[in-house]
C-alpha cells in the first residue's frame, strides 16, 4: 500500500492565493532548503488542507455572511443569488471552490455531507460516509474519522471532519429553511461533515 505521498502535489490543487493566504500571497517563494516536506503520511496532508478549508469558511461566515446579513442587514445571502444580487450561500462557495479543484485533476476531492441536508445530494452514501458522520456525531466533533475505500477502481484515504454552526447565521438559515430535516441546530453544533479524499492509488 502507497501510504506517502507528496504534500506539494496536493497544496497545489488549492487556489494559489484564495487558498492559502496564511503563508502570504505575494511573498518571494521560499528558497529550496525552506520547501515543504516531502513524504508526509496522507493523514497528515488531509489535515493540513482541512485547517485552510475550515478557516476560509469560519472566515466567510463570521466576517462576509454574518456581519453583512445578520449585524448590519445591507445585504441577503441567498441559493439564487445571481438572479437576486446576494451573497452566495457558505455551502455554494464551498462548492465552486471544490469545483474548480477538481477540473485541475490532481486526484483529491472534497465536498460537505450531513445527515439532515437540505440539499440530498449531500446526504451519505458509502458506507464510510456513514460511519465517519456517526462517528463526528458521537463524539460532539472533537475528532475527525479517517478511514480507506475503494471507489472504482481508485483507492483512496478518506478523511472526514465537523462542520460546525460557527456562527448564528448557519444555525438560524438551517433551522429557518423549508426543506431542512432538523430544526433545532444550536452554535457550535456538529451540522456535517467535509469528506476529504487523498487518493492512493489503484486498487490492485
Ligand atoms: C443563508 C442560509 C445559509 C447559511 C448562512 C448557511 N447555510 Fe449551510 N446550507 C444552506 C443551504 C440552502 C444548503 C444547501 C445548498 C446547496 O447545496 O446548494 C446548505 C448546505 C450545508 C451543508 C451540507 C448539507 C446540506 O444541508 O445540504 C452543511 C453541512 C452546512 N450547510 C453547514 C453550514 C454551516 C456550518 C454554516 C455556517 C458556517 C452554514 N451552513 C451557513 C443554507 C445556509
Amino acid at each position: 500500500m502507497k501510504t506517502q505521498i507528496k504534500l506539494s502535489k496536493i497544496i497545489a490543487g488549492l487556489a494559489a492565493c484564495g487558498g492559502l493566504m496564511a503563508v502570504g500571497c505575494g511573498e518571494p517563494p521560499a528558497p529550496p532548503a525552506a520547501a515543504a516536506p516531502s513524504g508526509l503520511a496522507p493523514k497528515q496532508v488531509a489535515d493540513m488542507l482541512h485547517a485552510v478549508m475550515a478557516a476560509d469558511r469560519t472566515v466567510y461566515a463570521k466576517k462576509v455572511i454574518n456581519r453583512l446579513v445578520k449585524e448590519h442587514k445591507v445585504i441577503k445571502a441567498s441559493e439564487y443569488y445571481e438572479d437576486e444580487k446576494a451573497l452566495p450561500l457558505p455551502a455554494q462557495m464551498f462548492r465552486m471552490g471544490a469545483e474548480l479543484v477538481t477540473e485541475r485533476d490532481i486526484g483529491f476531492t472534497y465536498g460537505l455531507l450531513s445527515e439532515w441536508p437540505i440539499n440530498k445530494q449531500h446526504a451519505p452514501k458509502t458506507d464510510i460516509e456513514k460511519q465517519g458522520l456517526e462517528f463526528i456525531k458521537s463524539n460532539g466533533g472533537t475528532a475527525p474519522f479517517y478511514g480507506e475505500e475503494t471507489l472504482g477502481d481508485q483507492k483512496y484515504f478518506s478523511a472526514l471532519y465537523a462542520d460546525i454552526g460557527v456562527a448564528a447565521a448557519c444555525v438560524d438559515c438551517h433551522n429557518d429553511h423549508k426543506d431542512s430535516p432538523k430544526t433545532d441546530f444550536k452554535l457550535g453544533d456538529v451540522m456535517g461533515g467535509v469528506m476529504i479524499r487523498i487518493p492512493l492509488g489503484k486498487d490492485s
